[in-house]
């Protein structure tokens, strides 16, 4: 790994792949999308008694990886028995296994498919510890709309948060000009709403509800393990 920012992502990724995937009586995992999976990717990959499973993908991005990994692909709506375990990424989880997700803009479909699955572990480095949701990740909390509401719910956050700053989420100018598109066609604000304390459950709520909101990036009540790879080489588990 270039960086040790990037051998805790690998440390976190492959102590998650061994300790929780189940050779002998998982048959399907969820596998979600980032930086941080890819490493799970590999591990995966690299244990040949992990290939004969069925592998869920999160995003187009993922899609791709499980191909190029020839590991076998199927879609959610072949999995009429559900998910086994879904391995996943976020952006900052605190110590009730919170998180906000989304910084990739892959929301809808890791929601989709953790709700799938019988099992939900978030795979991070240390950075995204946190003791208050929403303390840490910048960019705040991403929200999925379809087009046509983009204008009025962003009046409606506004409105609703006064303090909050909310932006539409900007394509790089030299890959396309305008907005980033998700993998569903729809557009992201970003909702930057402060430290949200124990009151990330209800603001998934309140924002899910509107009509134009196909998925707001807070997790709560979801996850049963996190994995943090440390700097000093170390893996912190939380449940
Ligand atoms: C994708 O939309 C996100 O939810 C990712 O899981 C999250 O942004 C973590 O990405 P990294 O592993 O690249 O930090």
């Amino acid at each position: 790994p270039a960086t040790t920012i990037e051998n805790g992502k690998r440390l976190a990724a492959w102590k998650a792949v061994d300790d929780m995937i189940d050779p002998k009586n998982h048959k399907v995992i969820g596998l979600g999308s980032g930086s941080t999976i890819e490493y799970a990717l590999h591990r995966i990959s690299s244990r040949p008694e992990l290939h004969s499973m069925l592998y869920v993908p999160t995003s187009f991005q993922t899609k791709q990886l499980i191909l190029q990994n020839k590991l076998r692909l199927a879609t959610l709506e072949e999995c009429s028995n559900g998910i086994d375990l879904t391995i996943d990424g976020a952006d900052e989880i605190d110590n009730d296994l919170c998180a906000i997700k989304g910084g990739g803009g892959c929301l809808f479909q890791e929601r989709l498919v953790a709700q799938a699955s019988e099992e939900f572990v978030i795979i991070a480095d240390e950075r995204k510890k946190s003791n208050n949701l929403g303390s840490k990740y910048a960019r705040g909390i991403p929200v999925e709309i379809v087009p046509m509401a983009i204008t009025s719910i962003q009046r409606i956050l506004t409105n609703r948060y006064t303090q909050a700053n909310i932006q539409l989420r900007m394509a790089t100018p030299t890959d396309k000009a305008g907005p980033v598109i998700t993998d569903n066609g729809n557009l992201l604000l970003d909702c930057h709403l402060g430290p949200l304390g124990r009151q990330a459950a209800t603001i998934y709520q309140d924002i899910k509800l509107l009509s134009g909101v196909v998925e707001v990036g807070l997790f709560c009540g979801m996850a049963k393990k996190a994995y943090f790879g440390n700097l000093d080489g170390t893996v912190d588990i939380w449940t």
